[in-house]
């Protein structure tokens, strides 16, 4: 048996070892990894865990591990996103983490605006919206391209009215690396915070986010971080955290959740004084296995195997007449390149049917309206896969002239 490389992904054997860990690519091309990362394999072990547990110990398991399973999940994330170790909580989804997040604010004095770019992925915009009811005043930061943040005119829009600003590390849409930094930066010089939605790049951009100091950052594990669904995280920045007392919270986050005490909480500390009811236990087995894979490569190997495997996906599709919704400077460019088929004598909104005929003809790719196909690899992927990826899009494209 092949041992796992002891740290990176330097040669072609490495590669080969770490696509033996993910069934899915034996049966596929599997460049959807912006979308839903493959299971590792050890993933159905640790599930089997979590089922014999409950099977055999019962309640008991609740004390024999399963309370302390967000705090260690989290620990485990922690240097993927370059934080600390016990800065965070896990929760369901990115939404509940930014729910969270806004909970811990009033909207009803003069600093009472949120700014966010017309780019966010759109739960963000729905959720901040909802906030309007609590007197927050939502401003929205226009794009000029559909894929850039203009980090200037962003800058501009954040002032001593601005209490908050979630903002997408990695654009969904055209995966554009945003300049988190000088955001914060700009923020903090006016007394506002930003909320770092950190899903896009966690697990193929290194980040650092304590040392950008960054107040907040959510994300999930679904994408590049082959976890799964139902385990988003929030980190907070320590000091900050234990002056926040979220409104949203429940039993989970009392300073003693069994004494269950009555009337108004005494919070944990943190990360704990985060958590809302009863943790997700299942989907915290099951994300454990993409992480630890994902932390023993490194996210700084994974990025330069990525850029690789992008920069031959934007040189094939460019060469085959296509046009990019996605930089292609490598500085500027997360882990997935879109694809807008409509310059191959394809009208736009035909990429939905390009984008089904791929998956039909066993690529995997998914679309996404007003940006294109969007083809992401990851560490598991190969030159080959790439090459066949861009072919059998230009028959597909031949096919429809
Ligand atoms: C940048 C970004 N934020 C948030 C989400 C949604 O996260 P969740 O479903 O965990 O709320 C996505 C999902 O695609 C995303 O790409």
């Amino acid at each position: 048996m092949t041992m796992a490389p002891t740290h990176g992904i330097a040669t072609a054997e490495d590669i080969s070892y770490w696509r033996s860990e993910f069934p899915i690519v034996e049966s596929c091309t599997y460049l959807v990894s912006h979308s839903l990362g493959a299971m590792p394999r050890r993933t159905s072990v640790y599930l089997q865990q979590f089922a014999d547990q409950w099977s055999s110990r019962g309640v008991r398991a609740w004390h024999e591990g399963w309370w302390e399973i967000g705090r260690e999940t989290g620990n485990i994330l922690a240097p993927i996103l370059g934080v600390e170790k016990n800065t965070i909580s896990m929760h369901q989804n990115v939404t509940v983490a930014q729910g969270i997040v806004g909970s811990c604010f009033t909207f009803d004095g003069p600093r009472r605006n949120i700014v966010m770019s017309s780019l966010e992925f759109p739960s963000n915009h729905y959720l901040y919206e909802g906030f309007r009811r609590y007197g927050a005043e939502i401003v929205y930061v226009p794009s000029a391209d559909a894929i850039r943040l203009d980090t200037d005119r962003f800058i501009e829009a954040i002032d001593e009215r601005t209490a908050l600003v979630p903002l997408s590390f990695v654009l969904f849409k055209s995966a554009f690396i945003t300049d988190v930094k000088a955001v914060i930066d700009r923020a903090h010089r006016v007394g506002a915070r930003v909320v770092v939605d950190a899903y896009q790049g966690a697990g193929t951009v290194p980040m650092d986010l304590a040392a950008w100091n960054a107040d907040f950052a959510v994300g999930g594990s679904v994408k590049w971080l082959c976890g799964g669904p139902g385990a988003g995280y929030l980190y907070v920045r320590p000091d900050l955290a234990r002056a926040l007392k979220p409104a949203l919270v429940g039993w989970a986050a009392h300073e003693s959740p069994f004494e269950f005490a009555t009337g108004e909480i005494r919070y944990a500390g943190s990360p704990e004084r985060f958590q809302s009811g009863t943790p997700n236990v299942p989907s915290l087995f099951s994300a454990r296995a993409g992480y630890e894979i994902v932390a023993s490569i490194g996210v700084p190997a994974i990025r330069r195997r990525s850029l690789q495997l992008t920069r031959r996906l934007i040189d094939g599709a460019q060469a085959a007449g296509f046009r990019l919704n996605t930089p292609t400077d490598d500085r500027e460019r997360g882990g997935s390149v879109v694809i807008d088929v409509s310059a191959r004598n394809l009208r736009t909104d035909e990429g939905q049917r390009v984008a089904d005929e791929l998956i039909r003809r066993n690529v995997i790719v998914d679309y996404r309206p007003g940006a294109g196909i969007r083809m992401a690899p990851h560490f598991y992927n190969t030159e080959e896969e790439i090459d066949h990826a861009i072919a059998t899009l230009s028959e597909i494209a031949a096919a429809s002239v």
